[in-house]
């Protein structure tokens, strides 16, 4: 047990991870230069990473790079092929349901009430009164107050996710993961989602690993900004983010040639 106050620190230490591919995609392999060299395909190429404990930290790179197998690995749902990960100081070795919990767009369940939803994280919980007292203090704080009996598909699509980081925070992990948790929200949503989190976030300080392709999502909400190459992925910029919340690119230049930074690293020269 972990009483620091390390408890959602992230270390990754040369981290490397390869697929090796089954014999049906040799067939693929004059399209894919990736196996024209057999059936290996490196995805993560030494990753050295050091998180702080209640950082929020955006992790940006091209599709297919390796953003959710890194997420996964750090949760413990996959492994390193060689250097390791360590959390609160001890080696990651599977998933921990106490201390990690990964918030992916996977879904409520359409049968049950945001505050049935929310109340399933807290299964080893007995006191009926507490669960419900602790469900309700997360529905606030993603300000669902008032929705406790809507079913899922009364809900908007921003709802919902927010419903989805309430069942996760109920939990109390010490690293949140959210793998573009907003794919297919609209802009405006997309943007009241942002400042959501950002307040949760500065509310209870929680290690979050935030994955995204978008810059500008990246750059408004992190502590730390994090870029990766394509496959396989090196880390290419490895940033704090040190401007007070909300930020206004167009006013503070430092900012903007940080975005402008950013969106060169990924490749992209014209940054409107
Ligand atoms: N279990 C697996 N077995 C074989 N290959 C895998 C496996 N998981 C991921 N890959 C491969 O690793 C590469 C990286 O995948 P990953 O899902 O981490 O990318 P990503 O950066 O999250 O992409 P996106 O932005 O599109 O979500 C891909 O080429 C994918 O095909
Ligand atoms: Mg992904």
């Amino acid at each position: 047990m972990g009483f620091g106050l390390n408890m959602g620190r992230v270390l990754i230490q040369n981290l490397s991870r390869e697929f090796i591919e089954r014999r049906s995609a040799r067939r693929v392999a004059n399209a894919n230069p990736d196996l024209s060299q057999g059936d290996r395909l490196l995805v993560l190429n030494s990753i050295n990473l050091e998180f702080q404990d209640g950082e929020l930290v955006c992790i940006l790179g091209p599709s297919g790079c390796g953003k959710t197998t890194i997420a996964r690995i750090i949760a413990g749902f996959d492994f390193p092929s060689s250097g390791k990960v360590l959390t609160d100081g001890k080696e990651v070795r599977g998933p921990s349901s106490d201390n990690i919990f990964v918030f992916q767009h996977s879904g409520l369940l359409p049968w049950m009430t945001v505050r049935e939803n929310v109340c399933l994280g807290l299964r080893n919980l007995t006191d009926r009164t507490q669960i419900l007292k602790r469900a309700q203090e997360f529905i606030d704080v993603v300000d669902l107050t008032g929705f406790e009996n809507h079913y899922p598909h009364q809900l908007s699509g921003g709802m919902q996710r927010r419903a989805e980081l309430a069942r996760a925070l109920v939990i109390n992990p010490e690293i949140l993961f959210m793998d573009e948790p907003f794919a297919g929200l609209d802009f405006l949503t997309r943007l009241k989602m942002r400042e959501e989190v950002v307040n949760m976030h500065e509310l209870l300080r929680k290690t979050i690993i935030f994955i995204t392709h978008d810059i500008d999502e990246a750059l408004s909400m992190a502590d730390r900004v994090v870029v990766l190459s394509d496959r396989p992925a090196i880390v290419k910029m490895d940033v704090k983010i040190d401007f007070p919340h909300p930020r206004d690119f167009h006013s503070d230049p430092n900012l903007e040639d940080l975005r402008k930074g950013v969106y060169m690293e990924l490749g992209v020269h014209y940054a409107l």
